[in-house]
């Protein structure tokens, strides 16, 4: 049986792409939402004793999480013979533990959420800080894909003499990655963050930076305010502007224009979350992924 594979309505592109690897029938769902505001999910996709695959990347979540159950469950009541979720970007990770008193462990709790609704994940580059690594807060089957790669090889065919920059101490992680991927060197700044929107990052090493094509690599941009601040320190350092390459492009409201303005010379992502800034595609390595996840189902 072919597997099914249903896209959220902003992950349309991605899932057409990821459907050229791999023999998928593609569909999207109806989603409408009742003047109240409630939403109506409607299958109309023959998924009887198929594998049905979901495509949510889950940016906005609080507003993607209850129809994405919905789904799942009518998935299920409509013969699938199991249902898994390619959620190339994975939301709240970042709240890993109760920073003040009473406050939610999100990433635990919607891991919870996510394993009652879908018997597997695939996702890309998760923010594990805290938490070492997924198959501590989620029970189901869970493959984690690196971005790396692709990251390597675009900045190594687009980017003159690149040195890599991680903004913060948890950027490392996919800094070193890449830079051991394609053979570049890198430093990491150090980030204090005092709210949402009022980070400041430590300054360069100035002599490092000689000759090289600074290149700003963080996992997530929000507000962009981490980017802009690493982007402020190279600026006054007389450096060449700044390339930005982010994996997940989340850019809430007008983040994407002012990191723009700050005077970098660009910034590209990675198409985990549709965005202007999409250059690098994972698409391959997800099939891969999925591939793999339904030769095991
Ligand atoms: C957190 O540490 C992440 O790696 C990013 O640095 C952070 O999410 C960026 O957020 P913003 O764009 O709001 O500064």
């Amino acid at each position: 049986m072919i597997p099914v594979v249903l896209s959220f309505p902003d992950d349309t592109k991605l899932a057409e792409a990821v459907a050229k690897h791999l023999p998928v029938r593609l569909h999207t769902f109806h989603w409408r939402h009742f003047p109240d505001g409630e939403s109506l999910i409607a299958i109309s996709a023959d998924v009887a004793a198929a594998d049905v695959v979901i495509i949510a990347s889950l940016t906005d979540a609080d507003r993607k999480a209850l129809p994405l159950r919905f789904l799942a469950q009518t998935a299920r009541e409509l013969g699938a013979r199991s249902v898994g979720l390619i959620a190339p970007y994975l939301a709240y990770m970042r709240q890993d533990a109760r920073f003040h008193v009473g406050e939610a462990v999100s990433a635990r709790a919607f891991a919870q959420f996510l394993d009652q609704t879908v018997d597997w994940l695939i996702t890309v580059d998760p923010h594990l800080h805290r938490i070492a690594k997924l198959d501590d807060i989620y029970r189901m089957p869970v493959s984690c894909i690196s971005a790396a790669p692709e990251l390597a090889a675009w900045i190594r065919g687009a980017i003159v003499n690149p040195l890599l920059i991680g903004p913060d101490g948890e950027s490392e992680q996919w800094v070193a990655n890449v830079a051991r991927l394609g053979h570049m060197p890198y430093q990491i700044l150090k980030k204090h963050r005092r709210g949402d929107r009022d980070v400041d990052v430590s300054a360069p090493e100035r002599d490092r930076l000689r000759g090289f094509t600074p290149v700003l690599l963080d996992d997530i941009v929000s507000t962009g305010r981490t980017l802009i601040a690493a982007a402020s320190q190279l600026c006054g350092f007389g450096s060449l502007p700044p390339i930005c390459v982010v994996i997940h492009p989340v850019f809430v409201g007008d983040a994407y224009e002012r990191l723009g303005q700050s005077g970098v010379a660009r910034v590209v992502s990675t198409d985990s979350i549709l965005h202007v800034s999409n250059a690098i595609s994972l698409s391959k390595p997800i099939a891969c992924a999925l591939y793999e996840r339904l030769a095991m189902t």
